[in-house]
């Protein structure tokens, strides 16, 4: 397998901006492709200002983040962006048909060396690799939340990945200062499957009236060293979201990923959590 030098990332939301960093960071001629204009200047503003505040904090040189944004092209066309790409990583809303609809055409527009990569948390690699000509060469990555500084990077194989293609994904995940975490398929992986259960614990504890929002939040955030409360960090999720990935690892892992009670009804409502317990 040739050596990865340019990296196309479809979507420029949240994720994918951060991911476009990351490989600029990492060296690679970086493409950003988003449908809508104005999440491209977005992503283009936070970029910069992350990688200030990067050169601010010491952890980037001021050489290093003018080379990064020297890297990054801007595109509102997915075919540009994916044609010259050695690694497409999609970065697209986690609905399935989205991410077929897209699998679907980087397999008709790239090379057939090109790898695919899916950023995903709910859905199946192997499944979305199913729809088209190259499975070997699909992977997903995972970058945990916050994405600028988590250095850990999980990469899941799907059913057909090659090991050239695990093997490169690790390589570019190095080059991308992250620290790689090679595994198998498993619904959720292992950063957001163990996330998804402390909050849904946290929302069943919140239903007990064990203690309001605020209370049972420091009290895990402090006991258990976390960067945020765990209902805090479901609402910055999207409580909606945090439910959906419930209702799946529950269909697919079992009676421990109950949604809870609480939790399904917040969402009826549209309440937030921390505002409903003030
Ligand atoms: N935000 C998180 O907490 C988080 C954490 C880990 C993983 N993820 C995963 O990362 C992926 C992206 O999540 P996000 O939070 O960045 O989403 P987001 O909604 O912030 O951004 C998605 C972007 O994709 C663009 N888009 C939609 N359809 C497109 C298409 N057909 N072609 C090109 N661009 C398109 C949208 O315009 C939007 O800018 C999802 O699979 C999600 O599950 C998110």
């Amino acid at each position: 397998m040739s050596e990865v030098r340019i990296i196309a990332v479809i979507g420029a939301g949240t994720m994918g901006r951060s991911i476009a960093q990351a490989a600029a960071v990492g060296g690679f001629r970086t493409i950003l492709e988003d449908i809508l204009p104005n999440a491209l200047r977005k992503a283009e503003d936070a970029i910069r200002a992350e990688l200030g505040r990067a050169v601010s904090t010491g952890s980037v040189e001021q050489r290093e983040a003018d080379a990064a944004l020297a890297r990054i092209e801007y595109a509102s066309n997915l075919e540009d962006a994916a044609r010259d790409a050695d690694m497409v990583i999609e970065a697209v809303p986690d609905e399935l048909e989205s991410k077929l609809e897209i699998f679907v055409l980087l397999d008709k527009v790239c090379r057939p060396e090109t790898m695919i990569v899916s950023h995903t948390q709910i859905q199946s690699i192997t499944e979305l690799a199913s729809v088209i000509y190259r499975a070997p060469k699909c992977i997903a990555m995972w970058f945990p939340k916050p994405p600028q500084t988590s250095v850990a990077l999980e990469i899941v194989r799907g059913l057909e990945t090659s090991d050239e293609t695990a093997t490169a994904a690790v390589a570019v995940a190095q080059r991308m200062k992250r620290e790689p975490i090679l595994l198998r398929e498993t619904p959720g992986a292992i950063t957001a499957r163990m996330q998804a259960l402390i909050s849904n614990e946290a929302f069943k504890m919140l239903g007990e009236g064990l203690a309001s929002a605020e209370e049972i939040d420091r009290a895990l955030q402090q006991g258990l060293g976390l960067p945020m409360g765990p209902i805090a960090e479901a609402e910055q999720y999207g409580l909606e979201r945090r439910l959906r990935m419930m209702e799946y690892l529950h269909k697919t892992l079992g009676e421990t990923y109950r949604p809870a009670p609480l939790l399904e009804q917040y969402v009826k409502a549209n309440k937030r959590a921390l505002a409903v317990s003030r």
